[in-house]
This record gives structure tokens, C-alpha cells and sequence, in this order.
């Protein structure tokens, strides 16, 4: 059974395979046509945190290949009914797959060890997969194939950070994280790219001034992420020389595009005159999250549609 809980749960081929399914679905969808592929295939939605886009974009996608999900929330009682164990085992007699948001990465590990039904992770503090896929759907969209394009990263090495320089490490990218002292991608997350990937170009900027010289795409996502709330006015000192500003774009190439996962804070990690401009690809970005996941969906729950209708990947 296959789960995905980082990007370490995939090699690159299937990697690739899965973004080729999500860019052949996007077309797809573009065009007008949504394929039932997973008709009356159905997913459960196991969130303990907020979500626009995660929620929707899998719960849409869902109806569009012809199956459906269910939300479930605080009330299913997860980690305070029942056991992990028979919550997992139940789950997996109703449910084709789960997408779990969880407070820790611990809590979508431990509904994973039961291989009761495919966990995907909906983002934890260790890592946002699904996020990383749309990404890379973006970034190949705009320049074709990816090998070698650049990715600036500023700000904190979180969440997002640590997927994406895992992707870029996965695809031949590379990866420079521009952040304050203090707030580099945890070394061990760090080893474990290069132990499986030694050729990996991931670095650390302390200026984001001097990185984003020769960068493809810029990348940033909020200062304070969910659960670091009581961190907010610490982290907004911290931050303040590590915002997407039109300065910082001046010195960038002038096909660079602007990534930012969403929801962003206008003013601080990056300028309204920024992401509202002509170099921002966020709300393309956010359309990725369906196509990507879908392709997901489609690689997890119909091999078969994926192998006679994505031959080139
Ligand atoms: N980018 C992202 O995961 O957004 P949501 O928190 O709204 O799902
Ligand atoms: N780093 C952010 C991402 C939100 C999509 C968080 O974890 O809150």
C-alpha cells in the first residue's frame, strides 16, 4: 500500500508520472472534459487544522473524476474516542484513501503504520507534499522542463520550505533557502536529502538580496505558521529583511515568477504591489493544487487510466 507523507514516500520517475497526469487532467479540464476515472471511489477529509485550498481542491477534484469525498472534522473524535488502531481499521472499510491535516507529522505517521487505506498528507509541521506537487506543475508550465531551474526560497525554512527543497533535490532543481539565522531547514531533514539524493544543489542565503540574482521562480509563505501563533510579533522583528518586495524583485531576472503557497499576509512576507503583479503565478498555483492532486488521485486509485492515457512522463 502507498502512502504519501513526504516526498520521501515517491522516487522521481513516479513523481514525474504523477505531475504528467496532472498536467494531461489540467488540459483535460481546460477543455472541458472531466473523465470519470474514479467513479464511486470515495475519500475522507481528516482535518485538524484550517484549509481553503487543500479542502477544496481535493473535494472538487474529487466530483470532477466522477467520485466524492466526505469532510470529516473535530466530531469523528480522531485520537479521543477510540483507539488509533480501530479508528484507522474503520476508516479503511468505507474509505478508498484519507488526506489528513494534522497538528503533528506523528498523528498522519500513526494512521499510516496500519496500511489500512492510503494516508496522504494535507500539510503537517514537517512537510506539505500536495503543496511541493502544484508547485512544480507551476514551474514546469512555465518553462517547459524543470531540470536546473532555480528556486528562492525567503523566509522560514518551514513546512513548505523543507517539500519544496526536497522537490527540487528529486527533479535536478535547485534549491537556495534566503532566511535569518536560526531559521534554516533542520539539519536532518537536510542529511536525509543528500543521503538520497547526493547530488542535490540546495543552499542557504543570508541575503535574499544576493539569492534571488538568478532565480526562476521566488518563493515565500508566511512569516508565523498555524500553531506558532503565540511566535507572531517575535517573528515579525525576526523576518523583516526577508519579505518579496519590488526592491527585491528589481534585482531579479525578469522572467522570474512569483510563487506563494497561500494564505499570504500582504505587507509583510511579500508586497501587495508583488503577488497582485505581473510576475505572480500564485493564483495559478492555487488552480495547480486540484490538477496535481488529481493526478495524485489518479496514480493512488487507477493505475491502469494513468498508464494507457500518460505514456510520456
Ligand atoms: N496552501 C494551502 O495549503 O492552503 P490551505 O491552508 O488553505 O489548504
Ligand atoms: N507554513 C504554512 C503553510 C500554510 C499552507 C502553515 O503551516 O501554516
Amino acid at each position: 500500500m502507498r502512502h504519501l507523507l513526504t516526498l520521501f514516500d515517491l522516487t522521481p520517475s513516479e513523481t514525474r508520472q504523477i505531475l504528467a497526469t496532472g498536467q494531461r487532467l489540467c488540459d483535460l479540464h481546460t477543455a472541458g472534459e472531466r473523465p470519470s476515472i474514479l467513479e464511486r471511489r470515495c475519500i475522507g477529509l481528516l482535518f485538524e487544522k484550517p484549509s481553503l485550498r487543500t479542502r477544496v481542491s481535493f473535494e472538487a477534484g474529487m466530483v470532477h473524476l466522477g467520485g466524492s469525498s466526505l469532510f470529516l472534522g473535530e466530531d469523528v473524535g480522531w485520537g479521543k474516542r477510540e483507539s488509533p488502531a480501530d479508528f484507522t481499521h474503520v476508516l479503511g472499510q468505507f474509505l478508498d484513501a484519507v488526506v489528513c491535516r494534522a497538528k503533528s507529522h506523528q498523528r498522519v505517521e500513526e494512521l499510516a503504520q496500519f496500511n489500512a487505506l492510503p494516508v496522504i498528507n494535507g500539510l503537517t509541521d514537517l512537510s506539505h507534499p500536495c503543496q511541493s506537487l502544484a508547485d512544480v506543475l507551476t514551474i514546469r508550465q512555465s518553462f517547459g522542463d524543470v531540470t536546473g531551474r532555480h528556486v528562492v526560497f525567503v523566509g522560514d525554512g518551514n513546512n513548505v520550505a523543507r517539500s519544496m527543497a526536497l522537490a527540487c533535490a528529486m527533479l535536478d532543481m535547485r534549491f537556495t533557502l534566503a532566511c535569518p539565522s536560526g531559521y534554516e531547514i533542520d539539519q536532518a531533514w537536510l542529511d536525509r536529502i543528500h543521503q538520497q539524493y547526493p547530488n542535490a544543489k540546495i543552499e542557504r542565503a543570508c541575503d535574499p538580496r544576493d539569492a534571488v540574482r538568478d532565480a526562476d521562480a521566488i518563493y515565500t509563505d508566511v512569516w508565523t505558521s498555524m500553531g506558532q501563533e503565540a511566535e507572531r510579533e517575535a517573528r515579525r522583528k525576526i523576518f523583516c529583511n526577508f519579505k518579496v518586495d519590488q526592491p527585491l524583485m528589481k534585482l531579479a531576472p525578469k522572467h522570474a515568477i512569483v510563487l506563494h503557497c497561500l494564505p499570504a499576509v500582504r505587507g509583510e512576507e511579500i508586497a501587495a504591489a508583488v503577488i497582485d503583479g505581473p510576475q505572480s503565478a500564485v493564483i495559478r498555483q492555487a488552480a495547480n493544487r486540484m490538477h496535481a492532486q488529481k493526478g495524485l488521485l489518479a496514480w493512488l486509485l487507477n493505475r491502469n487510466w494513468v498508464e494507457q492515457n500518460v505514456p510520456e512522463y
